[in-house]
C-alpha cells in the first residue's frame, strides 16, 4: 500500500519539472512514512489518498531539510545531510520547491482538508522557532516543552489524520486527537532514543540533543529531580560538547532518578489516550504500538 504513496512522491518531484531537484530528491532517504501510513488506515479507501499521503510527505521532508539546516545536522535517517554533502543553500532551495510542490497539489482537495494540512505548517514553523528560542537557555519547564513539542512534531501527525478524517466523513475530532497522542509520545520516544541508543541505530547522533541546547523531557525530569551542585553541574553541561565522562555522569544520575522511565511513562500514557480514541481501530492501535517499541 505504501508503494502508492511512493509512487506519488516521485510523480510529484518529477512534475517539478527539474532534473536537478529530482537528482538531489533521489539522494534522500526515505525515513519511517508515519504521516503517510496514518492517511492510508484512515482513508485508504479514496483514491486521492496516496497523493494526500505524499503532499504531506513531501512537506516532512522539506521541513526535515530545513531543520537539518537550522541545527547544523550532518546526518539525517542514516545518510549524510543534504546541507552536508551540497550546502545550506542548496537544502534551503530544495525544501522550498518541495513545500511549494505539496502546495499547489493540495489547493485541489476539499477546502476542510487542505486548510488542515495548511495549519499545520504553521504550527510547524511556529514549534521550530520556540524549539530554537527555548535552546538558548537551559528550559525546566515541562509545560512550555510539551507546547512546543505538540507544534513542532504532533500538529502534522495530527493534520494527517484529521485530514483523512475530513476525506472519508469520519468522526474528526477522534482521530485528531489519536494523531495528537501519537504524535507527541512519538517525539517523547525520539528523545528518550537520543539519550538510550546510539548513531548507528538511529542514523543521526546520539547523545546530542543537550549539546544542542535542547532540554528534552528525561534532562528536565533530571533537573527537577538533582539538587544543589548536581543541578548546578547538569545545568553548566548545556550547550557543551559533552566528554565521555560527564556523558556517563548524566546517564548515571538519569538512571538514578529514573528520568527516562518517567519520560516513557508519560509517552504511554499518551499513547493509551490516542488508543482510547479510536477504540477498536486495531490497525491505529498497531502503528501505536510499533512506534512504542522502536529503536530508531
Ligand atoms: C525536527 O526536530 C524538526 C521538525 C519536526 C519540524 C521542523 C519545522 C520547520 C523547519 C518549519 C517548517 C518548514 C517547512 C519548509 C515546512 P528535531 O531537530 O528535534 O529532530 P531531529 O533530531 O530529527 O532533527
Ligand atoms: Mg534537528
Amino acid at each position: 500500500m505504501i508503494e502508492t504513496v511512493e509512487k506519488e512522491i516521485l510523480t510529484l518531484v518529477d512534475e517539478i519539472g527539474y532534473s536537478e531537484i529530482t537528482r538531489l530528491f533521489g539522494t534522500l532517504a526515505g525515513g519511517k512514512r508515519l504521516r503517510a501510513k496514518l492517511v492510508l488506515e484512515i482513508a485508504g479507501s479514496d483514491v486521492t489518498a496516496p497523493r494526500l499521503g505524499a503532499i504531506i510527505e513531501l512537506i516532512h521532508a522539506a521541513s526535515l531539510l530545513h531543520d537539518d539546516v537550522i541545527d547544523d545536522a550532518t546526518l539525517r535517517r542514516g545518510a549524510p545531510s543534504v546541507n552536508a554533502t551540497e550546502d545550506s543553500k542548496t537544502a534551503i532551495m530544495l525544501g522550498d520547491a518541495l513545500y511549494s510542490k505539496a502546495y499547489s497539489t493540495l489547493v485541489s482537495y476539499d477546502e476542510a482538508v487542505a486548510k488542515t494540512v495548511a495549519d499545520a505548517v504553521t504550527a510547524l514553523s511556529v514549534g521550530e522557532l520556540m524549539d530554537v528560542r527555548m535552546s538558548e537557555n537551559f528550559n525546566a519547564d515541562a509545560d512550555a516543552y510539551m507546547d512546543m513539542l505538540y507544534l513542532k512534531t504532533a500538529a502534522l501527525i495530527e493534520a494527517s489524520a484529521k485530514a483523512a478524517a475530513l476525506m472519508m466523513g469520519k468522526d474528526a475530532e477522534a482521530y485528531a486527537l489519536y494523531g495528537k497522542n501519537l504524535g507527541i509520545s512519538f517525539q517523547i520516544i525520539d528523545d528518550i532514543l537520543d539519550i538510550v541508543s546510539d548513531e548507528a541505530t538511529l542514523g543521526k547522533p546520539a547523545l546530542h540533543d543537550y549539546e544542542e541546547g535542547k532540554c528534552t523531557l528525561p534532562y528536565i525530569y533530571l533537573s527537577e529531580s538533582l539538587q544543589g551542585e548536581e543541578r548546578e553541574r547538569l545545568l553548566s553541561y548545556h550547550r557543551e560538547k559533552l566528554s565521555a565522562e560527564n556523558a556517563a555522569w548524566i546517564k548515571a544520575k538519569m538512571k538514578e532518578h529514573k528520568s527516562v522511565e518517567r519520560s516513557y511513562a508519560l509517552a504511554q500514557k499518551l499513547s493509551d489516550k490516542a488508543v482510547a480514541a479510536v477504540a477498536g481501530d486495531e490497525r491505529l492501535v498497531g502503528i501505536i504500538e510499533s512506534m512504542m517499541k522502536r529503536s530508531f
